[in-house]
């Protein structure tokens, strides 16, 4: 009898410490952002270019097919970290420009924060772009155990430079310990993801892991080792050979990481997220056909995502989710799936998606603010005087339907080049029309706009804008501080205040 109660005694503790076997054991956390990474240039979507290593994964999980993040970097990574909308936190216009004193505001705490309080060990390689002029605002203030990357963003991938307005470049690559001058040459698609393979092999597996890896790839500029853009002689167009060079290079690390998560006895008990930050940019060579529009767009090529959630710890194998989800739900959805709490948090605008993704049960979204951006240049005139001002950027998606104001930039439809699909350019209209409506379940490609034939949806949906509006803190945008400057700080990026 004695002998067979402490073996239990044992067993019983081991699960209430969330030892294997349990199965309420919380699960490590690999979270992969892939940058300017368009709709069509994942194998599972496009023609061209081959990611057999994403592909396998995604199959292997769920394929998130209703999936939007934000139109450009910063705006998504800070709704990723937050769970909040730009409305909430002041980045409604464009991205942190490197000469700004701005940042992510220092009171809303981030993934990382809430990761590490529930007793994750968490860690970030790669891309932070959330500001970085005080110390404060450095990742590794913001709730991760170690930071090896770069604060800004279109460096280069061997320099690791990034210019200053003056047209020097300087260095943007540190850790928490300080600048790192030793990886000139080094491939970022290869030394991001070693970075990354070294904080698994260094895990201490008692712990559960948050791991955040934000590639530089496959942001322009146009650069990856010879031998990735070999396998794509056939295709003519240099950027488009090269940035499929460049994906292949990432595909490949997403394959070395995973490796490393199984041979360290962690892929079983991982849930990890792939997701692209925005949509391709088609001078970059980067594709969303057959969506309309790309970066920088509220069209669905600037904001319908490439994403999907694999690792053993996905219930559902080989699914399509064709739930609406953004790129604001992983922070409720994974704080939770982490045991954590949400105290302290300012309200949420993500919602827990683990019900979708785990058992295929609806979304509990249906309303989406793609954004409302005060500074963006205005175009034409309001269409109403008593609701929303249509000449303001802005787009919202409320059920099937999705209504965009002000200036979208272009929306022409670009097929990849060398494919045998046609360049459409955008529609003829009069140069001032700044109301598009589109039922975005029937016509995901925004072909017809029912701006026209359904004025009581848009006066609705103007509605939902106007509410928004009310609750939206005024877009910080600062002047470029010349403190900045690299060269009055041996010639690297950082803090300057
Ligand atoms: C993946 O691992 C292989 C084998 O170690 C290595 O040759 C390759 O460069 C790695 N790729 C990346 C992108 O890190
Ligand atoms: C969250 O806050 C509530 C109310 O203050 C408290 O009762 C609860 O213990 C807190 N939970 C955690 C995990 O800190
Ligand atoms: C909006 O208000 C202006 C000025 O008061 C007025 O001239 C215009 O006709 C109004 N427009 C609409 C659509 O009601
Ligand atoms: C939109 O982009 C297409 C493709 O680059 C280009 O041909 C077209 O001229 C652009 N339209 C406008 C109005 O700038
Ligand atoms: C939008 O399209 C879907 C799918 O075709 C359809 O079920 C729905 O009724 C449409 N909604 C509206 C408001 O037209």
């Amino acid at each position: 009898m004695k002998k067979l109660w402490l073996p239990l005694l044992f067993a019983v503790w081991l699960s209430a410490v969330g030892g294997s076997g349990s199965k309420n054991k919380r699960p490590n956390i690999v979270f992969v952002l892939a940058d300017d990474y368009g709709f069509n240039d994942i194998g599972y979507h496009g023609e061209q270019i081959f990611t057999p290593v994403l592909d396998k994964l995604a199959s292997d999980g769920v394929k998130l097919e209703n999936y939007y993040v934000q139109p450009i970097c910063t705006p998504t990574r800070s709704q990723l970290m937050t769970g909040r909308y730009q409305i909430h936190t002041g980045l409604q216009h464009y991205v942190l420009l490197p000469e700004q004193a701005n940042g992510l505001p220092l009171d809303d705490p981030t993934m990382a924060d809430k990761m590490k309080e529930a007793g994750y060990a968490t860690h970030m390689v790669g891309k932070w772009h959330l500001g970085f002029y005080k110390k404060e605002y450095l990742p590794f203030n913001r709730g991760f155990d170690s930071y090896f990357g770069y604060l800004v963003g279109e460096e280069t991938y061997y320099g690791h430079k990034r210019d200053y307005t003056d047209g020097n470049w300087y260095l943007d690559l540190r850790d928490q310990n300080g600048p790192v001058h030793s990886e000139e040459g080094h491939y970022s698609g290869h030394l991001f993801t070693e970075k990354a393979i070294d904080v698994v092999q260094a895990h201490d597996p008692r712990k559960p892991l948050f791991l955040y890896l934000a590639y530089q790839s496959v942001h322009g500029p146009l650069q990856v080792p010879e031998k990735y853009e070999r396998q794509y002689r056939h295709i003519q167009d240099e950027n488009r050979r090269i940035y499929a060079g460049m994906v292949s290079a990432m595909d490949e690390g997403v394959g070395n990481l995973t490796q490393a998560l199984k041979d360290k006895g962690l892929w079983d008990n991982t849930v990890l997220v792939f997701s692209t930050d925005n949509g391709g940019t088609p001078k970059g060579g980067g594709n969303n056909f057959p969506l309309r529009g790309w970066k920088g767009s509220l069209w669905e090529g600037g904001i319908h995502g490439v994403g999907f959630v694999s690792g053993g710890r996905v219930p559902l194998k080989g699914t399509v989710n064709r739930e609406l989800i953004h790129v604001s739900d992983w922070f409720p959805t994974l704080v939770g799936l982490a045991q954590g709490s949400l105290n302290g948090t300012k309200p949420l605008d993500g919602v827990d998606q683990w019900g979708t993704i785990s058992r295929g049960t609806p979304s509990k979204r249906t309303v989406l603010l793609h954004n409302i951006d005060p500074l963006a240049r205005t175009l034409g005139v309001p269409l109403y005087n008593d609701t929303f001002d249509t000449t303001v950027r802005a787009a919202v998606r409320v059920g099937h339907m999705k209504l965009i104001t002000g200036e979208p930039y272009n929306g022409s439809w670009v097929p990849p080049p060398g494919s045998a699909h046609k360049f459409e350019p955008e529609p003829n209209t009069f140069p001032d029309k700044n109301v598009w409506l589109f039922n975005i379940t029937a016509d995901p490609t925004e072909h017809h706009d029912l701006s026209d034939q359904m004025p009581g949806t848009v006066r609705t949906l103007l509605g939902y804008l106007q509410r928004f509006n009310q609750h939206a803190v005024p877009a910080v945008y600062p002047p470029l501080d010349k403190n900045s400057n690299p060269a009055l700080r041996g010639g690297v990026w950082g803090p300057w205040q």
